[in-house]
């Protein structure tokens, strides 16, 4: 299957996508990657063929980009659209556009800690336990259908630092695994509630 991959930043779950295309353990290719910050380390990881880069400022405007990255996109002719790390919220006509094709990983357990500093957040209410959820993208923010989570023990002494390195370990491994799942169309979305072989998760 083909993925577009977004990314704002440092792109290590789009390398652990790479690498795992390279030994064979995910059967993808990578459509392109579509980045709302042209200096993203992400961009760099893939050849200059498949890199687009535009600010909003340059598109003349928020709805303006929503509209030039979504055209983007579908030129890329994309199976699914895989947000990794991507800043910025999608406007709704982009999510229109790609409906129930879009995944997105987010450092929390959801629903709990939608949005950012999310390590910070696990720590204040000391929670005991901690991770990261892929879900469908949504026009809410960080609340489309989970598809899988994966979880951590928060330690005694765990500082934000400490616990963004942990989760995004286990980020990896389970962006992976639910890319595994779609690249053999195996994950869908209906009715606002993920499936797994047509069957509810
Ligand atoms: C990850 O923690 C992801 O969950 C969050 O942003 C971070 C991106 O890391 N949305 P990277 O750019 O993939 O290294």
């Amino acid at each position: 299957s083909r993925l577009a991959i977004l990314a704002s930043g440092r792109g290590s779950n789009l390398q652990a996508i790479l690498d795992a295309i390279a030994s064979g353990t995910l059967e993808a290719e990578i459509a392109g990657v579509f980045s709302d910050k042209p200096d993203a380390q992400a961009l760099l990881r893939v050849p200059e063929a498949l890199r687009w880069s535009r600010t909003p400022k340059s598109c003349g405007g928020r709805e303006a980009f929503d509209t030039v990255l979504a055209d983007a996109v579908a030129a890329s002719h994309p199976d699914w659209v895989v947000c990794v790390g991507y800043m910025r919220i999608l406007g709704e006509a982009f999510i229109r556009r790609f409906h129930g094709r879009i995944l997105n990983i987010h450092p929390s357990l959801l629903p709990k800690y939608k949005g950012l500093h999310t390590h910070q957040r696990a720590l204040q209410a000391g929670d005991t336990e901690h991770g990261a959820s892929v879900h469908f993208v949504t026009a809410e923010l960080d609340g489309g259908a989970v598809i899988a989570q994966a979880r951590i023990p928060v330690h005694a002494d765990d500082t934000v630092a400490d616990l963004a390195a942990r989760v995004l370990a286990c980020e990896h491994p389970l962006l992976l695994q639910v890319l595994q799942l779609a690249a053999a169309d195996r994950i869908a979305a209906c009715d606002g509630n993920a499936r797994l072989d047509g069957q509810p998760l």
